[in-house]
């Protein structure tokens, strides 16, 4: 069975959790594609030219120590902005999204570029005071500064030419502003669920 949930949204917005969640709730393979990027920003951070990075991606270079840092999404939102880093990384996702048994994946462009056949597009926000308190909760360090570093990150993921943070026009939008965890999930889980029944 082909079946392919997009989850877009920016950072600390819930994707991951929802994504994880739904993945495991329908049996689907998972991909956090914002792995990708950092784990190719912490490479160009390390010397290395960034489209020859994005291409000699490896699976263990997902899991290098540090990722999930903040100054790992500031490096991850700025080689994402690269055309052709992001054209690299293409591939890999379309076959992910496409596989045979189901597959959820999380980013920014999801639902609009790697798959927009996708059976099911989510939209996942919050505000960015609610964003930028959870990532502060998670990592600690300065609160004003946490808050700026979400915004900065926002403007880029959304500004930037080459597939830009925006939803799919048929996203469903959940705003986890005011939501529990287990409520937002429960919400994904319901339009998953409509959605496989409807097939
Ligand atoms: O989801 P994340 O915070 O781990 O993503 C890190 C950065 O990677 C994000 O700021 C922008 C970029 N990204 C992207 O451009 N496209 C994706 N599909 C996923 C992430």
């Amino acid at each position: 069975m082909i079946f392919t949930v997009a989850i877009d949204g920016p950072a600390a917005a819930g994707k991951g959790t929802i994504s994880r969640a739904v993945a495991a709730r329908f049996g689907f393979a998972h991909l956090d594609t914002g792995l990708l990027y950092r784990a190719v920003g912490a490479k160009v951070a390390a010397g290395a030219e960034p489209e020859a990075a994005a291409r000699a991606l490896l699976p263990v270079d997902l899991q290098a120590e540090g990722l999930r840092s903040l100054e790992a999404g500031q490096a991850a939102s700025r080689v994402a902005a690269l055309p052709a880093v992001r054209a690299a990384l293409v591939d890999f996702q379309r076959r992910f999204a496409r596989r045979d048994g189901g597959a959820v994946l999380d980013g920014r462009d999801i639902g609009t570029v790697i798959c927009p056949e996708a059976e099911v597009k989510l939209y996942v926000t919050a505000s960015a005071e609610v964003r930028a308190h959870r990532r502060w909760m998670e990592l600690g360090g300065d609160a004003a500064q946490v808050l700026a570093e979400v915004r900065e990150r926002d403007a880029r993921d959304m500004g930037r030419a080459d597939a830009p943070l925006r939803p799919a026009e048929e996203a469903m939008v959940i705003d986890t502003s005011d939501l529990s965890i287990d409520d937002a999930v429960a919400r994904a889980v319901a339009l998953v669920a409509a959605r496989l029944e409807s097939r």
